[in-house]
């Protein structure tokens, strides 16, 4: 039984939420205990809340905008050298990633561009642009955990941002092909460098787990094993793109071949 009882919190601690675990237990011994820690928690909230920074009061979608490991920003200033780099292979685009209802509205903005979105975490703070594009179809949310709900080659190009960070190899091991799976011309894949900041705490319980930000020679290695291989053409194009505008991504950007 006690054995038993070491998994879940050990899950708890790994998403850096331990004193929440401690807090649950709580409730089902007394009332009593159950106020106190619902003030305390208040009084942490509300320090958490001062701290956050001098002046600096921003709502939640900014607040994931700015923090670092937020890599969806990074693909909407890298939309010029990816238009560049894929040209006429970017009439149908996927992004998947959170935030995804940014870089749909910034892609169907271009007129020529069918753009779609996976969501894999919460809609729950979308505002009504958002909302519309959820209820139009463009957006959706769906764990990528399991089968994207497209058909094969559905897409000409799959944009992914920040959601494999927060996949173990396990994961990643069934979602990275089922991205290929979608695409006909290509995989470009943001993720965190390990020098960045990862995602604030209050943010944890949105993605389940910590960032892992894995290095570059750590995702090339991975590639390989799991068989795709480096998109030369538009990686070339979109370097020179880059180095001509003096454009140096945060992220680290992949350009893989489905
Ligand atoms: C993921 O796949 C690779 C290659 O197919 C394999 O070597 C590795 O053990 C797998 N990892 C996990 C955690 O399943």
């Amino acid at each position: 039984m006690s054995r038993r009882s070491v998994n879940p919190g050990r899950r708890m601690s790994d998403g850096g939420l331990p004193s929440v675990g401690g807090l649950l237990h709580s409730k089902s011994r007394s009332p009593r205990v159950l106020t106190i820690a619902l003030l305390v928690l208040g009084v942490i909230v509300l320090i958490a809340y001062f701290n956050s920074g001098p002046g600096v009061t921003v709502n939640s979608r900014e607040a994931f905008t700015r923090s670092e490991g937020s890599c969806t920003s990074e693909v909407i200033q890298a939309l010029p050298y990816l238009k560049k780099a894929y040209g006429n292979d970017m009439q149908k685009v996927l992004h998947v990633g959170p935030d995804s209802c940014t870089v749909v509205s910034n892609l169907l903005k271009e007129g020529k561009i069918e753009a779609w979105g996976v969501e894999p975490y919460d809609l729950e703070d979308a505002d009504s642009s958002c909302k519309s594009l959820v209820r139009k179809g463009f957006v959706r949310m769906s764990d990528i955990k399991f089968p994207l709900p497209y058909r094969p080659d559905s897409f000409n190009l799959v944009v992914v941002s920040d959601a494999l960070d927060y996949l173990t190899p396990r994961y990643l091991n069934k979602t990275l092909p089922d991205l290929a799976r979608v695409s006909t011309d290509g995989l470009v894949i943001f993720t965190g460098n390990p020098g960045q900041q990862k995602a604030k705490i209050s943010e944890l319980p949105k993605f389940g787990r910590p960032a892992k930000l894995r290095s570059s020679s750590w995702w090339t290695r991975y590639f390989i094993q799991t068989g795709l291989t480096e998109n030369e053409g538009p990686l070339k194009k979109f370097e020179q793109a880059a180095s001509k505008n003096n454009y140096k991504p945060d992220c680290q950007i992949f350009h893989l071949s489905t």
